[in-house]
């Protein structure tokens, strides 16, 4: 295994992706910003200098288990204090794990300001493998919005309304080509790097046989057309044609289902083309129609079997009943879950895990708006989520793939009979992934187990919900980081230059 090293500044800069100008976040000077590429078992270092003037940033790698090592997860105001302007943060870590994943900010919604990219993780060996002759392409799908993202965030929290994007990307961009060679076999590693929107993918002309979901095989399984909500990831095989017929397009198109309130302004298709030969016509632009595209309900009713197997966790030891809802908080739109709104914290909740002793399992210590519920290590846990809201959510954990033991798009019995309540898995070998919708109205149930002691966010992908409290930290196994887990100086230079505490007590 190798060491990757990089270095990246993040500054603020004008770009164009769809006609109208404006300012992103850039990382060295690139926009889009790198993909981050690295082999099975590799070390990857990023040191990360902030350069914009007014923001605090941080960088989280999506997907990434970090065990070991949750001080580098990169969620700001929960492991780390943001980065300060003019300070420089590293990231270390070795990637024990396969597949395709995302990097992202998680600090201040900083995605829908452009700081966002793929990343993936080269395996040593795949299922796939000797059937990919053409080589990789590497795509993101991503609703854009012209206006940045403190405005947009302003706005969520007066109006509650959910803001329509301005446009949507593929590579960041519109019209970008992907060239092929007849014949030849490509693995399409498409992730949805935007904000709030879903989105619908096909390739005219071509199959797509899933490979991978979130980072875990699966079964190839042959669709027409993907749907991936926010942060959710796919690698698809697509079979160049032996006799094209000229170059085909690539489609995607933004899920208006999270937009009750849709009117004018919202061009919700975006386009890219299959190139076979540059010196043929690109084919007219015809919107995709959404048809019945793969997503997680395939995955929870069966159609694909996950490569490896895996039984569905049959007990399950400790149960974690969340009620989601939204409610106006000193007349801003807030989220709840179990009627509590998350608020940044001010010390790191990683740090108040280590520096507690045993008070540290006291969920009271961490302060009611971290919304905290603790963990035990070795145990089966059962989140069961329930969605009052009116709106499905992508609901995304960090630190494992988690089991998807149910969904539903009706509300549970009500009132609940006494927990546990036993799902029965909806597959005998359920899919395991990092990202999924939680219907509008209905409930997710998911099953992992606690073998990676951190704190780890269980929260809406949606930038606009984040911001407006839609998270939970599950604190994992508190005992056991107090034993190993160690702060680099420089994670807690960057909380003394904000004069934030870096011990104790939260909740005071
Ligand atoms: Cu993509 Cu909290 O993460
Ligand atoms: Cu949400």
């Amino acid at each position: 295994a190798d060491t990757v090293t990089l270095d990246w500044t993040i500054e603020w800069k004008w770009v164009n992706p769809d006609g109208t100008p404006r300012p992103v976040i850039v990382v060295n000077d690139q926009w889009p910003p790198p993909t981050v590429t690295v082999n099975e078992g590799d070390r990857l270092v990023v040191h990360v200098t902030n350069k914009l003037w007014n923001e605090t940033t941080s960088i989280h790698f999506h997907g990434m288990y970090l065990k070991g090592s949750p001080e580098m997860d990169g969620a700001s105001g929960s492991l780390q204090c943001p980065i300060p302007p003019a300070s420089t943060f590293t990231y270390d870590f070795t990637v024990d794990q396969v597949g395709t994943y995302w990097w992202h900010a998680h600090n201040k919604a900083q995605i829908i300001d452009g700081l966002r990219g793929p990343m993936v993780v080269n395996p040593k060996k795949a299922p796939w493998q000797g059937q990919v002759d053409g080589g990789e392409l590497v795509i993101t799908l991503g609703d854009w919005y012209h206006r940045q993202a403190p405005y947009l965030i302003r706005e969520y929290a007066r109006t509650g309304t959910e803001i329509l994007p301005n446009s949507a990307l593929i590579n960041s961009g519109q019209n970008t080509q992907f060239l092929v060679q007849p014949g030849k076999t490509y693995l399409l590693r498409i992730t949805n790097i935007g904000n709030a929107a879903g989105q619908y993918f096909q390739v005219d002309g071509h199959d797509l046989t899933i490979v991978e979901a979130d980072g875990i095989y699966v079964e190839p399984y042959k669709v027409e057309q993907l749907y991936l909500a926010v942060s959710q990831r796919y690698a698809v095989l697509l079979t160049a044609k032996t006799a094209p017929a000229g170059n085909y397009l690539i489609k995607c198109q933004v899920d208006v289902g999270l937009f009750p309130f849709l009117s004018g302004g919202l061009s919700k298709d975006c386009y890219g083309y299959l190139m076979y030969d540059s010196t043929k016509p690109l084919p007219p632009k015809v919107p995709l129609l959404p048809g019945a595209p793969f997503d997680d309900i395939d995955l929870v009713t069966s159609t694909a079997n996950q490569y490896d197997q895996v039984e569905a966790y049959d007990k399950v030891d400790q149960q974690i009943l969340l009620n989601l809802d939204f409610a106006t908080i000193d007349g801003q739109t807030r989220a709840t879950i179990n009627n509590s709104t998350y608020l940044t914290q001010r010390v790191p909740t990683l740090y108040t895990a280590l520096t507690t002793s045993s008070a540290a399992l006291n969920p009271l210590v961490y302060g009611a708006n971290s919304n905290p519920y603790l963990v035990s290590p070795g145990k089966v846990v059962e989140i069961l989520l329930i969605n009052h809201d009116h709106r499905p959510h992508p609901f995304h954990l960090h630190g494992h793939t988690f089991q998807l033991i149910a969904r539903s798009s009706s509300p549970p019995p009500s009132p609940l009979p006494p927990l546990p309540l036993s799902f029965i898995p909806s597959h005998p070998r359920p899919l395991r992934r990092d990202t999924v919708v939680l219907p509008a109205k209905g409930f997710i149930a998911i099953r992992f187990l606690a073998d990676n002691p951190g704190v780890h966010l269980f929260h809406c992908h949606i930038e606009f919900h984040v911001e407006a409290g839609m998270t939970a930290s599950i604190i994992e196994s508190p005992e056991e980081m107090q034993k190993t887990v160690k702060i680099p100086e420089d994670h807690l230079q960057v909380c003394k230059r904000q004069g934030t505490k870096t011990e104790g007590n939260a909740a005071g």
